[in-house]
């Protein structure tokens, strides 16, 4: 187990920023990933340096980090503490005035995102750095903090679709107003908890930046449905233009206050594409409404009593979508 996560470890690190790594005794050292050419340890830059007076009960308590998803990072004697906060000589004593200097990367709330980012992606590029630069988190600064905890015990955050959910709501207010509506795509428990746990925003999105809009995970917004709509990728004898194009120009893919999620009510959804002459497709008033009359093109499913093949019909005589 310990060896597998080396392995992956070396890998990474060798990977992003041929940082030095030493392998001694068997055992393998991250020594200030980033920050150059290999160095030799140092005494006091091991990680029980550091946990003197950073361990349980401390003020600032640190030990957590051993359980966390970094725990990997942590073989006997390592440098664990280094590779993200440097090796924080001056930390260690005091200046002369008598108070302890920071250590080299707080990697706190007041340091720059860009410093944070740049720690992590020390190991982590491989994973994150393909659409990362220029990804609308990228561009309005969030730190790989803002979403992940280095430090965590229970589990990072972003990873756990029930806590996820809960952490993008944070700044993302209104697609938590949409995910309120009654039509909505099922959220992980974080969001509501009368909602079974089914989604989370990372089934479709890529919080990391892809070359697709609002950062969807599929290479197209279709693509992304047809993810778990497989049976609407077709291709149909009878494709309908518009589903084959883009399912938001019918669907608010959050959440809305119309059945099956449609962006308006049928038959103005369609009388917005379609003016079809021969079945009047004109704003229609409350005469086809009983008592008065039955029109087929307001009851029910409206449109779809007849076009029920809406989204492409395989029926040799159905180009009409009728079956
Ligand atoms: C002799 C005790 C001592 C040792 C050893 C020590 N620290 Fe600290 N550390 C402190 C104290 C005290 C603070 C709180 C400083 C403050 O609030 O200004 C602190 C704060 C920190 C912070 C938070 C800084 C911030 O700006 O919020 C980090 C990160 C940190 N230490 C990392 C380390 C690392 C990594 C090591 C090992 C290389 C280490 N510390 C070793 C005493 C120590
Ligand atoms: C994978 C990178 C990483 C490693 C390894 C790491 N830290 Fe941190 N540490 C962070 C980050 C990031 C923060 C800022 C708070 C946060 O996001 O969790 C932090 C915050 C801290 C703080 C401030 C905590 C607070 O409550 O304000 C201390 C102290 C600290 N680390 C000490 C350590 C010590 C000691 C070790 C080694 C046992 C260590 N860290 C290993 C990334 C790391
Ligand atoms: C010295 C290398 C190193 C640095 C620096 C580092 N990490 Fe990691 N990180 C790792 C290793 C190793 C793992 C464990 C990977 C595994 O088990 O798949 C890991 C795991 C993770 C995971 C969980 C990944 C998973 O697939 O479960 C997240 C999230 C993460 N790191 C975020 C961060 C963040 C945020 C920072 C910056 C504060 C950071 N890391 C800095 C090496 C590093
Ligand atoms: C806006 C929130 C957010 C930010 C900012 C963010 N991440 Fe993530 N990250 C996530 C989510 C959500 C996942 C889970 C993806 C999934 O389950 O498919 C994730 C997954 C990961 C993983 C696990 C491997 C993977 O790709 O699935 C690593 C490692 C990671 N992030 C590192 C980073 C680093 C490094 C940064 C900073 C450059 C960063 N993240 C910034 C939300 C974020
Ligand atoms: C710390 C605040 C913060 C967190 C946490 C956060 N975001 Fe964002 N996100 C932003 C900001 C700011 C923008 C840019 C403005 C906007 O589009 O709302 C943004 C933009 C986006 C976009 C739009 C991308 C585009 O190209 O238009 C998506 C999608 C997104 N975030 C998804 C997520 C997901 C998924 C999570 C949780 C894993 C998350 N965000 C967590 C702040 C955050
Ligand atoms: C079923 C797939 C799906 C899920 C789950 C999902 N989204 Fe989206 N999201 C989309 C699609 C598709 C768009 C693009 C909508 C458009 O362009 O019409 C989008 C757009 C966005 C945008 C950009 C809005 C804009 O105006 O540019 C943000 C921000 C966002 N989503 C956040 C989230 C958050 C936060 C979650 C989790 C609570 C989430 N999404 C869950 C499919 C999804
Ligand atoms: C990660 C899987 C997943 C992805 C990706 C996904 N969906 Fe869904 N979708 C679901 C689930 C689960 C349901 C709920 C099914 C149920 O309740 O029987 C659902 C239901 C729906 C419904 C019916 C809602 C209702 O009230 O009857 C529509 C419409 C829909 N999705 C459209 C989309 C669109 C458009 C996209 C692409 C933007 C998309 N879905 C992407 C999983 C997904
Ligand atoms: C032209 C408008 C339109 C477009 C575009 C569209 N849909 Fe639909 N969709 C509908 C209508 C209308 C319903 C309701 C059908 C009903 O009530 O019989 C529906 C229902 C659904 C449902 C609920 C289950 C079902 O089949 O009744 C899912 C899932 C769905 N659509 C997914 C998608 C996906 C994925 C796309 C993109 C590939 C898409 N839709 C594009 C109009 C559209
Ligand atoms: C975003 C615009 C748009 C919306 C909304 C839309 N359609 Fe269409 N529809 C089209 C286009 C474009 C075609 C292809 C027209 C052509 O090839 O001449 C089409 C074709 C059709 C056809 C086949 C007509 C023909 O001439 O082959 C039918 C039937 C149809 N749509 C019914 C519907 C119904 C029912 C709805 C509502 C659920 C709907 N449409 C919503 C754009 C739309
Ligand atoms: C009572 C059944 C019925 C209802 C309700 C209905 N249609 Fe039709 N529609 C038809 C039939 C039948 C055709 C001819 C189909 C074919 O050629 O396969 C047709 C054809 C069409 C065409 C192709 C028109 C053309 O000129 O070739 C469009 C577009 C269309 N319908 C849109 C709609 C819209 C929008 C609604 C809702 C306002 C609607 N229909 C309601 C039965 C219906």
């Amino acid at each position: 187990m310990l060896q597998a996560s080396n392995a992956r470890l070396i890998r990474r690190t060798l990977a992003a920023a041929g940082a030095g790594i030493l392998a001694w005794s068997g055992l393998i050292l991250v020594a200030g990933a980033g920050q150059g050419g290999p160095a030799p340890a140092a005494p006091g830059q091991e990680t029980g340096a550091c946990l003197v007076c950073h361990g349980e009960g401390a003020p600032l308590p640190a030990a957590g980090i051993v359980h966390s998803a970094h725990a990997a990072l942590f073989g006997a004697g390592g440098q664990a503490c280094a590779a993200c906060h440097g090796p924080s000589q001056a930390h260690l004593g005091l200046a002369e005035d008598g108070s302890r200097p920071p250590p080299d990367r707080s990697l706190g709330p007041d340091d720059l995102a860009a410093d944070i980012n740049s720690t992590c992606m020390n190991c982590h590029a491989g994973e994150v750095a393909p659409h990362w630069s220029g990804s609308a988190h990228e561009f309005e600064e969030l730190a790989c903090t803002d979403c992940h905890s280095a430090h965590d015990p229970l589990g990072d955050p972003a990873l756990d679709p029930d806590r996820q959910v809960g952490l993008c709501f944070d700044c993302h207010q209104r697609e938590r107003a949409e995910f309120m509506r009654p039509h909505r795509h099922p959220l992980a428990t974080g969001g509501f908890s009368s909602d079974p746990g089914l989604l989370a925003c990372s089934n479709c999105h890529d919080a990391h930046g892809s070359a697709a809009v609002a950062d969807l995970d599929g290479m197209t917004l279709n693509e992304t449905c047809y993810g778990c709509h497989a049976e609407l990728r077709g291709p149909f004898l009878w494709e309908h233009a518009p589903v084959r194009e883009d399912c938001s120009s019918c669907h608010l893919p959050h959440g809305a206050i119309h059945d099956a999620m449609l962006r308006q009510r049928p038959p103005q959804l369609c009388q917005q594409c379609h003016l079809a002459r021969f079945h009047p497709s004109t704003v229609r008033s409350g005469t086809g409404l009983p008592p008065l009359g039955a029109d087929p093109n307001l009851l029910g499913q409206n449109c779809m009593n007849c076009h029920t093949a809406v989204h492409g019909s395989n029926h040799p005589s159905s180009p009409g979508f009728t079956r």
